[in-house]
């Protein structure tokens, strides 16, 4: 994160790509894009493109790793190797499988699980282009194709990042920001009663930027959670209506 010279504040307060301190990059959600998933997902946030695929719940392979009391839940996030500039090597990573942990458990606490004893929900997340903040795009994609695919939740997750760049707190890193910047923050919600699912930090805040950064991600992810929702009933509206 050293920051070689790279000015990420214009002289007006304006980031590299003219947004304000507290403003998200363009987002675009599609829900419903894959016929053979059970619900899918193709999301945008700036120059993220996320496809996300939810399977199930089915049958548990292996199948002595299936829970009597409940569904269990697979959570795949991976990185195209032509995502990145510099080509990411096939196959999982300790990147992605952190990524895969912690959006997985995620997930869990939002699935009616307990309703799916025995069988397994599988999501399967590609990143086709990455751009910062792919692990957030990831998990809202993840949670829009989960309600797609008709499994009840507590709540959509809403996943959205704040950072900290030349001392300032900022809404959604992008590139450059997450490179050069002093903190990138990562958190999802339950956004009707924004209860933390996931929280993640690379970098230092003092405790009062600390409480800054979480209130800007939250405001961000109840942005994004409005387009969430609008992208599913987008899909299932009704034709004349
Ligand atoms: O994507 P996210 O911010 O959730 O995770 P990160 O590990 O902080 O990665 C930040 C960004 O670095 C990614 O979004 C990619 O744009 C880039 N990256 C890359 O270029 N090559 C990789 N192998 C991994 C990440």
């Amino acid at each position: 994160m050293k920051n070689p010279g790279i000015k990420l504040l214009d002289e007006n307060g304006k980031r590299l790509d003219g947004r304000g301190l507290k403003e998200l990059r363009p987002i675009t959600i599609k829900a419903g894009v894959l016929d053979r998933a059970d619900g899918s997902c193709y999301l945008e946030w700036g120059g993220n493109k996320v496809l996300a695929g939810v399977y199930g719940p089915r049958e548990v392979i292996p199948r002595h790793l299936a829970d009597p009391l409940k569904a269990r839940v697979v959570y795949r996030y991976n990185l195209a190797p032509f995502s990145v500039d510099e080509r990411a090597r096939p196959g999982p990573s300790r990147r992605s499988i952190e990524i895969s942990k912690v959006s997985r458990e995620a997930l869990e606490k939002a699935i009616f699980l307990e309703e799916f004893p025995k069988t397994q929900i599988d999501v399967y997340v590609e990143v086709l282009e990455a751009e910062a903040g792919t692990r957030c795009a990831a998990l809202t994609a993840a949670s829009v194709a989960l309600a797609d695919a008709g499994i009840p939740m507590r709540d959509l997750v809403t996943a959205c990042a704040a950072g900290k760049i030349e001392g300032k707190i900022a809404l959604d890193l992008m590139k450059e920001e997450d490179n050069y910047g002093e903190a990138d923050f990562p958190i999802a919600i339950m956004p009707r009663t924004k209860e933390i699912v996931l929280m993640q930090m690379d970098g230092n805040f003092t405790r009062e930027e600390l409480t800054e950064a979480l209130e800007t991600a939250i405001n961000g992810a109840m942005q994004v959670y409005e387009l969430q929702k609008k992208a599913l009933k987008e899909r299932y509206k009704i034709e004349g209506e």
